[in-house]
């Protein structure tokens, strides 16, 4: 395997990774590994899209439909270690992790921690506010 040529020109790499210069303020884990994905995770996924798209708060390319000054980065994860209190959502800066979320809990998890800054805690298993 070829090793990545390094670039480190600064201004290149902002070219070729916007993301790096955007006002992302939190970024949503959406766990799709073989567990979460049996129970839901994909429909847990595509509630935050809509929402977050919505709400124009879901940073990406306007070709998307995405905000490129959106404050919340969406991606999809592999297996976190809760394959069996699934889905998991993780949530960071704060480092929160979510368990058994479901699409009807999305709405609350993006208009308490992502727009309020506050944890949902009922759904918390891991973070300042969870219970370790
Ligand atoms: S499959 Fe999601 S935490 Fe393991």
């Amino acid at each position: 395997m070829a090793k990545p040529k390094k670039i480190d020109d600064r201004e290149r790499l902002v070219k070729l990774a916007p993301v790096a210069e955007a006002p992302v303020r939190r970024h949503v884990f959406v766990c799709n590994g073989k567990s979460c994905a049996a129970v839901g995770a994909a429909e847990v996924k595509a509630e935050f899209e809509r929402i977050l798209t919505e709400k124009d708060i879901r940073y990406g390319k306007p070709s998307k439909g995405r905000n490129p000054e959106g404050p919340v980065v969406l991606t999809d994860c592999g297996s976190v270690g809760f394959c069996s209190v699934g889905p998991a959502v993780l949530v960071y800066p704060e480092g929160v992790w979510y368990a058994q979320v479901q699409a009807e809990d999305v709405s609350e998890i993006i208009e308490s921690h992502l727009e309020r800054g506050e944890v949902v805690e009922r759904l918390a298993l891991i973070g300042e506010f969870g219970t370790n």
